[in-house]
């Protein structure tokens, strides 16, 4: 090879050099190198990876289910009170102070997605300050809920104040989440390379140890269909409406 070839030669491996290192290939060829495959990893490991705002999402999917348990109770509470079942209300209102809103709310929003979404311009900025007044109110309302459930029955004098305060909170959180899923979520990902985004997830995934001692979500999970099944609620069908009229 002559100099002139030589030059050509290194000018091309530096150039497909430059291009995986700024595609990062480089770096997951690298890392690829020292994982074991998916045959030699075992038990856990084999899960496929819950991202940071998938694990936010599916969260806000269990929020979803209690809010639900308060959207069906309301129009009950209003013809039958006496027949409302005061405990698995209260439990509903558990579930939603401790994985909502002292875990979801605030140790991973209020503390990992809001500060750096705030950052982002104005409209961002704005979004935190309202989300952080809906945790707020809505921590308000969890007080009001466990403390008019507290007795074996709903008493009628709060039969309807507690109906609207459930369609109240339903109406705000709706809301509420489908802003940080679609918004929120997005931008503050935004942020963040692959890498750093799986960091996140195992810094997610040892608060939610830290918090619950255990997986929160699968606990959640199951709790609210505990719940939803003392209620008889626990067969989706139900929810199917019937056929529209013909136009
Ligand atoms: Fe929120
Ligand atoms: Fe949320």
């Amino acid at each position: 090879m002559n100099i002139d070839e030589q030059r050509r030669a290194f000018l091309r491996d530096s150039a497909v050099l430059g291009i995986a290192v700024a595609s990062g290939t480089v770096t997951l060829m690298a890392q690829a190198s020292k994982e074991p495959s998916s045959s030699q990893k075992s038990g856990k490991e084999q899960e496929p990876e819950v991202t940071a705002t998938e694990d936010l999402m599916r969260e806000h999917g269990v929020i979803r289910r209690a809010l639900l348990v308060y959207a069906e109770i309301a129009p009950r509470l209003r013809t039958n009170p006496a027949d409302v079942d005061s405990a698995a209300l209260k439990q509903t209102a558990q579930l939603f102070r401790t994985f909502a809103e002292d875990y979801h709310e605030r140790m991973l929003e209020e503390q990992h997605i809001f500060p750096l979404v705030r950052k982002q311009g104005a409209k961002l900025a704005r979004y935190a300050d309202i989300l952080i007044a809906q945790h707020n109110r809505g921590r308000e309302i969890t007080d009001y809920i466990l403390a008019v459930t507290s007795g074996a029955k709903i008493g009628a004098f709060h039969a309807d104040p507690l109906a609207k305060v459930f369609e109240g909170l339903v109406r705000m959180y709706e809301n509420h989440a489908a802003r940080e899923d679609t918004i929120v979520f997005p931008a503050w990902k935004k942020n963040f390379n692959n890498k750093q985004l799986d960091e996140l997830s195992d810094q997610f995934e040892d608060i939610e140890h830290k918090m619950f001692g255990k997986d929160g979500f699968e606990d959640a999970e199951k709790k609210i269909s505990k719940i939803e099944g003392a209620l008889g609620f626990a067969d989706l069908a139900q929810f199917t409406p019937p056929a529209p009229p013909k136009p």
